[in-house]
């Protein structure tokens, strides 16, 4: 610690601490703009600067580091001076108008509505206003008029992505936006372009975001101090009224989040002090609000779904589960609460369901009993990803992997088709499809003799050396590949958007397709799952968001975990606790609520529960071998983004354009054999599923080789050998 003196008063800094930083962490004011925590320093926007004894003239506060001895002002009437005329020299470039106006508070009635204007020409029109760092300083500094000419850029406000616009007439080139997205989100999707009066951010030639790899996490948004990046679905709400601190369950990460809330909806998701991914940043206030969303009970009268009360759907459900003693089968969501979890299974062993299922199978997880916690990842670590595109599900797990571990990790992706992440890691490995497992035993084995799984001894060997001398982790999504015995130096960690799969994981449980291929179940009761449905059943009790795609006889409208109080396990076996944020939307009622009414209603004695069979089923796993009738082998991959295993695309545009479930990748080379072309629409066979796909051509797979998402609601669960034909 060494000694520096500022306005007057001594203080330590730490070596390498710059000016600001003492200052701030001192809590003395220094006005900033393009300085942000965590942010290299960049000194742009000149309004941080100080006057430092012998020093010629006044200097950058954030660019400047801490010396011994130093005597420094910050708050001198010509450093005000100067302040004040950057800040005027910045809006020569901003529309300015409602900055100056001196009737600026009188409009504040008509602000809601010009604010609706499709261009910005100051405060009143800007969604910005009220929360903007530049009108703050304005007003801080009092500025009255500006004395130089007004240039308007005239740039065209960018609306062709998804979930966000940009209006580059109201940047400061600050270039917040631009360091964030490289140094905090390691994308380097947005940079500075053209030089002098042109310059503007934006993509490399241009090109959209959602053509520039962007993983539309919104970090650039919240890094912006102006309003020329905003959130579109946010845009006409105006301030929100209150912030609830909450997480996200939209996958297994659990993300801290803060809920922006106003007139008791969610306005939008702001990350709280932690990343965010573009599903709970974007997807969370779209989904509970939806317009298909179903909060009102319903029951099928006459064979007419007619909106009933509470008291009707319930006392109709629980006289069919009476009626169905011993014939019942429950199929829920790993999405739900450990409260409602709980309650389902108190709910089950009284009316002796044959077994509770979610809609897929989780026989096939290794490492649950151990999950792996991210601090643990402080030494030097490899990490193996198989078969998962880590940048386009987990981004944020690859972001703490790479703050915690620093540059010790290395990262080996496993997997037979080219994704994001598999141009980013240290060793891409391809195997041919099914021989993952023995590619990963051949990584921890001296010799490598017999070797089918179409990786070279060259490759396995620059792994090996790769991995030699760390801890070696494997992530994988446990629903992209077979059932897998791993090597013991093997630490694995499981990934799954489901966030209480280890809740799940640790009940008795077979998967769905036994429940559903049970010829003795007479009465379904799904929560929040969307299974697909072979057969007709005399009752089908659906409780969740949205309506089902298949007959039903009852609905119970769920609230949403923003609207409930609830417990939820996240990957790394931490339990966390999500308060009520928003009365539930409509009549909707907590699942927990709602199941634990249905069990106070029953009519049974304990009923001995049947002996719980054990799942054989393999979910990614053909046996079979590609024959003329079907040559093509089609990989099949769990769809991350759904949530309640509805998928986000069918809700919102921007995920559909993210992410389209009903896409088949098919190789260059195969396209040509079969005269696809991209878009085409094609019919996909096999021995026991047909179903049309829109064609996405591309060299990411291999020849041979065919990639879509897993759709339960198709029937689309597993690898299968299929055959293409072309629709007419
Ligand atoms: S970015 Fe800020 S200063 Fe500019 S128009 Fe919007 S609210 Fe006003
Ligand atoms: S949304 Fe994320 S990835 Fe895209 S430009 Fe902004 S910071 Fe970069
Ligand atoms: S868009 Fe916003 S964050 Fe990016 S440079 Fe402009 S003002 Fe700064
Ligand atoms: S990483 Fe998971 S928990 Fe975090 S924001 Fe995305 S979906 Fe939500
Ligand atoms: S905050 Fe220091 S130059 Fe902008």
């Amino acid at each position: 610690m060494v000694n520096l003196t500022i306005n007057g008063k001594a203080f330590t800094f730490r070596k390498g601490e710059t000016v600001l930083e003492v200052c701030q962490r001192e809590g003395i004011y220094v006005p900033t703009l393009c300085y942000q925590k965590d942010l290299k320093p960049y000194g742009g926007c000149r309004l941080c600067i100080v006057e430092v004894e012998g020093m010629p003239r006044p200097t950058t506060s954030c660019t400047l580091p801490g010396e011994d001895g130093m005597v420094i002002k910050t708050d001198t009437p010509l450093l005000k001076e100067l302040r004040k005329f950057t800040l005027r020299l910045i809006l020569s470039e901003h529309p300015y108008s409602c900055l100056i106006c001196n009737k600026k508070e009188e409009c504040t009635s008509y602000m809601q509505c010009i604010e609706k204007e499709s261009i910005t020409f100051g405060c009143k029109y800007c969604t910005k206003n009220g929360n903007c760092e530049l009108q703050k300083l304005v007003d801080e500094f009092e500025i009255k008029e500006i004395p130089f000419t007004f240039r308007y850029r005239g740039l065209e406000v960018e609306r062709y992505d998804p979930f966000f616009e940009r209006d580059y007439n109201l940047c400061i080139l600050c270039g917040r936006c631009i360091r964030t997205c490289e140094e905090v989100r390691g994308a380097t999707v947005i940079d500075f372009r053209h030089r002098g009066p042109e310059t503007l951010v934006g993509t490399a030639f241009g090109l959209p975001h959602i053509d520039a790899e962007c993983q539309f996490c919104g970090a650039c948004i919240d890094a912006c101090p102006t309003g020329a990046m905003g959130e579109r679905y946010s845009k006409y709400t105006g301030k929100p009224e209150k912030k609830v601190e909450s997480f996200c369950t939209l996958c297994s990460i659990g993300c801290s989040i803060n809920l922006n809330i106003k007139d008791g909806r969610i306005v939008n998701v702001q990350p709280n002090n932690s990343q965010l991914c573009v599903r709970g940043r974007f997807g969370i206030a779209p989904f509970v609000h939806h317009q298909r969303r179903t909060a009102i009970p319903l029951l099928k009268k006459d064979n007419r779904i007619v909106e009933v009360d509470w008291e009707e759907v319930l006392n109709f459900a629980t006289s069919k589960f009476n009626e169905h003693k011993g014939k019942s089968g429950v199929i829920f969501s790993p999405n739900l609460s450990i409260e409602a979890i709980d309650a389902i299974s108190t709910f089950t062993e009284i009316i002796g369901a044959e077994c509770v299922a979610p809609s897929f199978a989780l026989s096939n997880l290794s490492g649950l009993s151990n999950p792996i916690t991210l601090t643990t990842f402080d030494k030097p670590s490899a990490f193996i990803i198989l078969n998962t595109d880590l940048i386009d599900d987990f981004s944020v797990l690859l972001l703490k992997i790479g703050r915690l571990s620093k540059t010790t990790s290395v990262l080996i992706a496993i997997d037979p088709i080219e994704t994001k992440i598999t141009k980013r890691v240290n060793l891409w490995l391809r195997p041919r499809p099914q021989k993952e497992e023995e590619l990963l035993w051949l990584l921890f084995k001296k010799e490598t003799r017999s070797n089918e799984t179409g990786v070279s001894k060259k490759e396995i060997d620059c792994a090996k050396k790769l991995i030699s001398g760390r801890e070696v982790y494997l992530l994988y999504n446990p629903l992209n590949t077979k059932k897998l015995r791993l090597p013991r130096y093997l630490k694995a960690m499981p990934l799954l958007n489901q966030i209480n799969f280890l809740k799940v994981a640790g009940l008795n449980i077979i998967p769905c397709s036994e429940i559903l291929n049970d010829e003795n179940i007479d009465c379904l009761y799904i929560i929040g799952d969307a299974p697909r449905l072979a057969r007709a059943y005399k009752t089908v009790i659906v409780q969740d968001h949205f309506l089902p795609d298949f007959d039903f006889d009852t609905f119970l409208p769920a609230a949403t975990f923003v609207e409930t109080d609830g417990s939820f396990i996240n990957m790394e076996g931490k339990t966390i606790k999500l308060p009520k944020a928003i009365e539930p939307i409509g009549k909707s009622k907590p699942d927990e609520w709602i199941i634990k009414e249905l069990t106070s209603r029953l009519d049974f004695d304990m009923v001995n529960q049947k002996k719980i069979r054990r799942s054989t089923e393999r979910m990614i796993e053909s046996k079979a071998r590609p024959t003329k009738k079907y040559p093509y082998y089609l990989i099949v991959r769990e769809n991350c983004y759904r949530f309640r295993n509805k998928p986000l695309s069918t809700l919102m545009r921007g995920f559909k354009r993210l992410r389209n479930d009903d896409c088949l990748w098919v190789n260059i080379g195969d396209a040509k054999k079969l005269k696809l072309e991209e878009g085409m629409e094609v019919m996909v066979i096999a021995e026991d599923f047909n179903y049309k796909m829109c064609a996405k051509i591309t060299d990411e797979v291999p020849e041979g080789l065919l990639f879509s998402y897993r759709n339960p609601a198709i029937g689309l669960m597993k690898d299968e050998y299929v055959k293409l034909e072309k629709e007419r």
